[in-house]
């Protein structure tokens, strides 16, 4: 397989290895991986994460396998394996989806590593393509909200939302994003921030129930978001808090877009209602942990709800980024995700 870089998974020297998202940005570690177990287990822990960026991983182990011999069976295994790590991402799927109609191939390997390597080289450009049509609605001066992380760290490419960002600070000046923290797991306040600042765009970083004052007080003009699974009538999985945004948003009158690549879109989902949503370890609520430590607040048997992600329901967005368009309300309402 050729070399393939990205800002935090890499395919050089016939080895596959992931930047460790869980202890950014304090460490800057990278893993090795050469195992579907040890694939499952970055998935699972977080250190592998971001809706595209799970189905790029688990795409190029499955290739990396095939070229170290394994079996028919084995790969059918391994894919099988790898798209059951996390449910609700679709991007999972789909890629998983892509590598065994690869595997169905005489010449499976072959096929196998192609199709790793154009499911990497697409994301590169499905996040250009996004970032270049959603940087037209930024305006000069404009204060954005954004939630989780969307960046590089989570694509192939520039990131889905915060691509957005990233792309608009290049062209005009005076842009400021706030950045949720993002409990539970601080992606917002470790990984948007740190992409950020790294990108020498201004930010501020806000606990997540300070969004609310700071749109009555007319300090958000626009809020770019990302999605783990845009169902057929626009309603969309995210990262759990959302849908409190899209909720403030209406209410203040303020645009909320998504921002995600064709590979997020699942038509066969009807709505919302039929998207699955990951319910995660309670300790990631009771306290924190990471490469500052770990340390627990609440008392130990503390009944918890945790889901990772919340929907949004089409109704609360102002429009839909994705790489071949922006998309209105009445085209969604009229079937284009279908
Ligand atoms: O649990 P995570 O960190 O994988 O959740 C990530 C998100 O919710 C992102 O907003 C989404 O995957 C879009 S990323 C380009």
């Amino acid at each position: 397989m050729q070399a393939l870089i990205a800002r935090s998974l890499k395919y050089t020297d016939n080895q596959l290895w992931v930047l460790d998202q869980y202890l950014l940005p304090h460490e800057q570690q990278w893993l090795l991986c050469e195992s579907v177990e040890q694939m499952q287990s970055y998935i699972v822990s977080l250190k592998v994460r971001g809706a595209p960026l799970i189905g790029l991983a688990a795409a190029l182990l499955v290739a990396h396998l095939a070229l170290q011999a394994q079996s028919k069976a084995q790969l059918a295994q391994a894919i099988d394996d790898l798209e059951a790590t996390r449910p609700t991402a679709v991007n999972l799927m789909h890629c998983m989806a892509k590598m065994r109609a690869a595997l169905a191939h005489d010449d499976h390997v072959n096929q196998l590593v192609k199709t790793a390597e154009q499911l990497f080289f697409e994301d590169v450009a499905l996040c250009e393509q996004m970032a270049t049509l959603g940087a037209q609605l930024v305006s000069v001066g404009d204060n954005i909200l954004t939630h989780c992380n969307t960046g590089a760290l989570a694509t192939a490419g520039i990131g889905t939302a915060l691509g957005v960002i990233y792309k608009a600070h290049q062209t005009l000046a005076d842009i400021h994003v706030w950045v949720d923290e993002t409990r539970p797991l601080l992606q917002g306040g470790r990984l948007t921030a740190f992409e950020l600042s790294q990108w020498q765009v201004p930010y501020t970083l806000i606990c997540d129930n300070m969004a609310a004052s700071l749109m009555a007080a007319k300090q958000v003009d626009k809020i770019f978001i990302g999605a783990d699974r845009i169902a057929a009538n626009g309603d969309f999985a995210n990262k759990v808090g959302t849908y409190n945004l899209a909720v403030l948003a209406k209410h203040h009158g303020i645009p909320f877009y998504v921002v995600a690549p064709e590979t997020t879109l699942d038509s066969a989902c009807p709505n919302g209602d039929a998207i699955p949503i990951e319910q995660r370890n309670p300790q990631e609520v009771t306290g924190v942990s990471g490469s500052f430590g770990q340390c627990q607040w609440a008392p130990d048997n503390a009944r918890v709800y945790n889901p990772a992600f919340d929907v949004t329901p089409a109704a609360l967005v102002t429009g839909w980024v994705l790489n071949s368009g922006i998309y209105t309300p009445e085209q969604v309402q009229n079937g284009v995700f279908k």
